[in-house]
């Protein structure tokens, strides 16, 4: 069971379900084994992901003004950490712009940082006087420094990762799509099939396409409900249930 404000959800089927509303108006009754965060990075607003304070559509996602990011991801790391399991472990995901209060509230929180991985991609944002960005950071989070799943992808496995943006011919994309290989290597070495991942800031459903194909229970929630038609294109749904449960829960 899991309990949210909105009541709007997309069950693709039972072990997967989208929520459109707000992480924090959401309470879970079961705790996830993984949960992978790639939340907005509080960076001044650009072309599409300008949707503060006007109506989000399909192709943008929510971004929240730098001011109030401190607070913003302070909420979004302790709803993670009271929603994960105690040998649960979490990815996060940030820029380099407000790593240090990212950082300032994983450590508040209670989470233990056992790896600090660079995704290095391709083609930044040309700069004039400053070098191109062209990496993210990507935490790896436990509770517990003692019990946790680790998979390891390969027998030397290092903390950079250099993976390539695919690029989407002719197709509209939703702000900041996360390559698949990039998601399934975090899910693969810290879950287990059946595992449930949780990922509260979905976007366009990169998170729920790695767990639907690796056998993997997910749970998404995304505050922008525009998405949905983003999200089915990429799931390939066509026939999931809307379901509208009012302030009800739903059954997992
Ligand atoms: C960087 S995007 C995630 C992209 C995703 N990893 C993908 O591959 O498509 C962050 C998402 O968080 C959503 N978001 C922002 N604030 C939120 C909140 N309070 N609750 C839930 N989702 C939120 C935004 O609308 C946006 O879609």
């Amino acid at each position: 069971m899991l309990r949210c404000r909105s009541g709007r959800m997309l069950r693709i089927d039972d072990d997967h379900l989208i929520v459109f509303d707000d992480f924090r108006n959401v309470e879970l009754d079961e705790k996830a084994d993984l949960i992978f965060a790639d939340p907005p990075f509080g960076i001044e607003f650009k072309a599409n992901m300008a949707t503060y304070n006007r109506s989000p559509d399909a192709l943008s996602y929510v971004e929240v003004p730098s001011r109030e990011y401190p607070g913003f991801i302070r909420e979004l790391v302790g709803w993670c950490y009271r929603s994960l399991k105690d040998d649960g472990s979490m990815w996060l995901v940030s820029g380099w712009n407000n790593l240090r209060h990212v950082l300032d509230a994983v450590e508040d929180a209670g989470f233990v940082q056992l790896n600090h991985v660079i995704w290095k991609y391709q083609f930044g944002v040309f700069t004039r006087r400053r070098f191109v960005t062209s990496h993210y950071h990507l935490l790896l989070l436990v509770k517990d420094a003692d019990r946790y799943t680790f998979n390891k992808p390969e027998h030397y496995a290092e903390d950079v990762w250099i993976i390539k943006r695919p690029y989407q011919h002719g197709e509209a994309t939703a702000g900041n799509e996360l390559p698949d290989e990039l998601v399934e290597r975090c899910i693969y070495a810290s879950s287990n099939e059946r595992d449930l991942v949780l990922d509260p800031v979905l976007g366009s459903g990169t998170t729920m396409r790695v767990c639907m194909r690796m056998g993997r229970r997910c749970l998404g929630i995304e505050i922008n409900p525009a998405l949905e038609k983003r999200i089915r294109r990429k799931l390939g749904l066509y026939d999931a249930v809307d379901e509208n449960m009012g302030l009800h829960g739903v059954n997992r």
